[in-house]
């Protein structure tokens, strides 16, 4: 996948437990003029979330994107999926603390939430918070050095 021309576009996918709140969060974002890959699901219809999250994960994992968003219907399934892949730190935040430390400790670069876990208001602010959120550094950047090999040498 070609890198977009945008540093801050997002890849976002879902699969059938979150497509409701996928089509707002894509369209919150398009209305902060932010460019949005939407990899789908665009349907009801069952597909299997390991498809998507890998597909997700795995432009985040290769550099194309410095950040994606993905949702099933708890975000356990797609947190756990996404966190296989190297470089991927995914957070399940269902709660606005949860966004901003991921941001501040973790650095982030997937936010994972359950479409029917959450209401899209509360998901809304969570993305917000994500968004906004600077990581901090310092004392977190030891500890997530040991996470793995950086990208140079994988
Ligand atoms: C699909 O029924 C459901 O298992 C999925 O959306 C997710 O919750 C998995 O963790």
């Amino acid at each position: 996948m070609s890198a977009p021309a945008d540093p801050t576009a997002i890849i976002i996918g879902c699969d059938h437990g979150a497509v409701t709140l996928k089509n707002i969060i894509v369209d919150f974002l398009r209305s902060l003029e932010i460019e949005v890959n939407d990899v789908g699901t665009h349907t009801t219809d069952a597909v299997d979330y390991p498809d998507i999250g890998n597909q997700v994960a795995g432009s985040v994992s290769a550099g194309a994107y410095q950040r994606g968003i993905l949702l099933c219907g708890t975000g356990l399934g797609m947190s756990m999926v996404a966190n296989k892949h190297p470089h991927v730190r995914a957070a399940l935040c269902n709660d606005l603390f949860s966004a901003q430390l991921s941001r501040l400790h973790n650095d982030a670069n997937i936010l994972v939430m359950g479409g029917r876990v959450i209401g899209d208001v509360l998901a809304t602010e969570i993305v917000k918070a994500w968004l906004h959120t600077p990581y901090e550094g310092g004392r977190h950047q030891r500890r997530l050095a040991k996470f793995a090999p950086p990208r140079s040498e994988t």
